[in-house]
C-alpha cells in the first residue's frame, strides 16, 4: 500500500504557492514604496498638503502615460480572455484526473486489503491465487452430511483478474458482504458477521478493477482452460460415469460447473449440471423453450429480481459471460447443457417405461446385477430412442452410482433396478 504523507503537495500546488507568495510580497513591498513616497516633507504640510500634490499636466496625462495605461489594459484582458476559455477547456481533464487518482489511492488500498496475512492484509492473494488473482486451490474441511464425518478436500478458488468481467460491482459487493455459505470463501462486511466496513469493500472491488484482464486475454484463458479438460475428458471417455467428450461440456465444466455439478470444486463432481449454489439445469429446456433466450441468459445474466426465461426470477448471483467467452463458446456451453436436459427428461420417462416393462420379467432380470441395470431401461423402454440420448447414456449409470449416497436420482435408478429385480437391488447398488 501506498502512504501517502499528509502535507504532501503536487508541482501544481507548490507552483501556485510560489506565485501567491511572490504576489504577496510584490503588494508589500508596492505599498511600502507608496507610503514612503507619500511622505511629506517636515515642515512643508501647507503647500504639500495630500489633495494638494502636483501632478503632471495635460500633455503628460494624455501623452505616453495615457498609452502605457491603455497598453496594460489591453494586455491584462487579454491574458484574462484567453485565460478563462483555456482554463474550461483544461478543467475536464483536471476533474477526471482527480477521479483516478482517487480510484489509484483506493485501488492501492485494496491492495492493502488484499494482501497476504503475512504482508498484513486479509488474505484474498493466499487463496486466489496472489495478487494477480489468477485462482488456486484452497484445502477445507467438509463434513459429512449423514454420518457427520469430517474429510479434507482442495477446493477450487476462481480467478479474480477476470471476476470484473463477469460480475457487477453490486454482485462481487454481495459475495463480498455475505460470502459463499458452504465454500471456503468467507463473509467480510459487517452485515455478513465479517470484519470490513463499506469503504474497505470498495477499495478492494477498486483493486479488482486495477487487475483486470482484457476480454480477449479472458476469452483465451477459457479457451485453453478447455482444451485442457476437452483432453481429460477424452481420456476418462470409456469409464464409467464419463461426461461426453465435447467443447461445450469442457467449457461448461471449466465455466459453470462450480456452481452447477455438486462437488466439482473438489473434484467429487456428481451429476453434471445437478445443481448445487446454483439450480439443477435439467430445467432448462422448460425455463427457455427458446434457444436464443437461454443463449441470453447466459451471456447477460439477470440483476437481482429480475424475471427471466418462462418462470425464472433471478436472486442476481448468476454471472454473466459475454465478456469472458466468445458467442461460439456460449454457444457451445447452450448446446451442451440442452442435449443434458432431454437426456434428463428422457431418462426420466426411462425409468417410468423400464418399470412398467421389468414388472412383467422382474426375475429374469433379477441376476443381472448393476452393471447391465442402465442397459435394461434402454431396449425396454419405448422412448429411448430420443434424440441425443445415446451420448450420455453411461455418463448417466456411472454418475448415479456414484450420487448412489447423496443424489437423489442416483437413488431413483438403482430404486427402479431394485423394484425389477425383488432382491437384486441392493446387489446392483452395491456392484457400483
Ligand atoms: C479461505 C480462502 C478464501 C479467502 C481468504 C478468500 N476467498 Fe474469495 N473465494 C474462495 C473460494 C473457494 C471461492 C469460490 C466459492 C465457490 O466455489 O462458490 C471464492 C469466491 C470469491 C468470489 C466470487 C467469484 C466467482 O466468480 O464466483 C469473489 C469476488 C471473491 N471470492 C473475492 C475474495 C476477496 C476480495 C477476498 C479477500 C477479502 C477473498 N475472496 C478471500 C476462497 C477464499
Ligand atoms: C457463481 C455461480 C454460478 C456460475 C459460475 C454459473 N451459474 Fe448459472 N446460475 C447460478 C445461480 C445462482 C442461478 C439462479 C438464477 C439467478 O440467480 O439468476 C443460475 C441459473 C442458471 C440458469 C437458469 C436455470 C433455471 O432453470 O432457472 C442457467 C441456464 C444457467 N445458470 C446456466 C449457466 C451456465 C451455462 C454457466 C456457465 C457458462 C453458469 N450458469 C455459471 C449460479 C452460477
Amino acid at each position: 500500500m501506498i502512504d501517502r504523507p499528509v502535507l504532501a503537495i503536487t508541482a501544481q500546488q507548490s507552483f501556485g504557492i510560489v506565485v501567491a507568495l511572490l504576489v504577496t510580497v510584490g503588494w508589500i513591498l508596492y505599498l511600502v514604496a507608496n507610503v514612503k513616497k507619500a511622505k511629506p516633507e517636515i515642515g512643508s504640510e501647507l503647500e504639500l498638503a495630500a489633495n494638494r500634490k502636483p501632478y503632471l499636466d495635460d500633455e503628460g496625462l494624455e501623452g505616453p502615460r495615457l498609452d502605457r495605461v491603455l497598453t496594460w489594459g489591453l494586455i491584462s484582458l487579454t491574458l484574462i480572455g484567453l485565460g478563462l476559455p483555456l482554463y474550461w477547456l483544461a478543467e475536464p481533464g483536471r476533474q477526471a484526473g482527480a477521479v483516478e487518482d482517487f480510484d489509484e489511492v483506493f485501488a492501492s488500498r485494496g491492495e492493502g486489503l488484499f494482501a497476504a496475512t503475512a504482508d498484513g492484509g486479509f488474505n484474498c492473494a493466499g487463496c486466489h491465487g496472489g495478487l494477480a488473482g489468477v485462482g488456486g486451490e484452497v484445502p477445507y474441511t467438509l463434513t459429512d452430511p449423514e454420518t457427520g464425518q469430517l474429510r479434507q478436500v482442495s477446493w477450487y478458488a476462481p480467478s479474480l483478474n477476470d471476476v470484473t468481467l463477469r460480475m457487477t460491482d453490486e454482485q462481487i459487493y454481495d459475495v463480498l458482504v455475505y460470502g459463499r455459505p458452504f465454500s471456503p470463501m468467507p463473509a467480510w462486511g459487517l452485515e455478513g458477521g465479517g470484519p470490513m466496513n463499506d469503504q474497505q469493500l470498495d477499495n478492494l472491488i477498486a483493486y479488482l478493477h486495477s487487475i483486470e484482464i482484457t476480454p480477449e486475454a479472458a476469452q483465451e484463458q477459457a479457451a485453453e482452460l478447455a482444451e485442457a479438460e476437452l483432453t481429460s475428458l477424452q481420456e476418462a471417455a470409456g469409464e464409467e460415469g464419463a461426461q461426453s467428450a465435447t467443447i461445450g461440456a469442457a467449457l461448461f465444466n471449466t465455466n459453470c460447473a462450480r456452481c452447477h455439478t455438486l462437488g466439482w470444486s473438489y473434484e467429487e463432481a456428481q451429476r453434471p449440471g445437478g445443481g448445487a449454489m446454483g439450480p439443477s439445469l435439467y430445467n432448462a429446456t422448460n425455463q427457455f423453450p427458446d434457444r436464443e433466450e437461454h443463449i441470453g441468459f447466459v451471456s447477460e445474466g439477470a440483476e437481482n429480481g429480475e424475471r427471466y426465461g418462462l418462470n425464472g426470477q433471478s436472486n442476481g448471483r448468476m454471472p454473466y459471460f459475454s465478456q469472458v467467452l466468445t458467442s461460439e463458446q456460449i454457444a457451445a456451453i447452450v448446446e451442451y447443457e440442452r442435449l443434458l436436459n432431454e437426456r434428463e427428461q428422457g431418462r426420466a420417462e426411462e425409468i417410468a417405461g423400464g418399470q412398467e416393462a421389468d414388472r412383467g420379467n422382474a426375475q429374469e432380470e433379477a441376476g443381472a446385477g448393476g452393471e447391465d441395470a442402465e442397459e435394461d431401461g434402454g431396449p425396454s423402454s419405448s422412448q429411448s430412442g430420443q434424440a441425443g440420448a445415446d451420448e450420455l447414456d453411461d455418463g448417466e449409470g456411472g454418475g448415479g452410482a456414484e450420487a448412489g449416497g447423496a443424489g437423489e436420482a442416483g437413488g431413483a435408478e438403482a430404486g427402479g433396478a431394485g423394484e425389477a429385480g425383488g432382491t437384486g437391488g441392493a446387489a446392483g447398488g452395491g456392484d457400483q
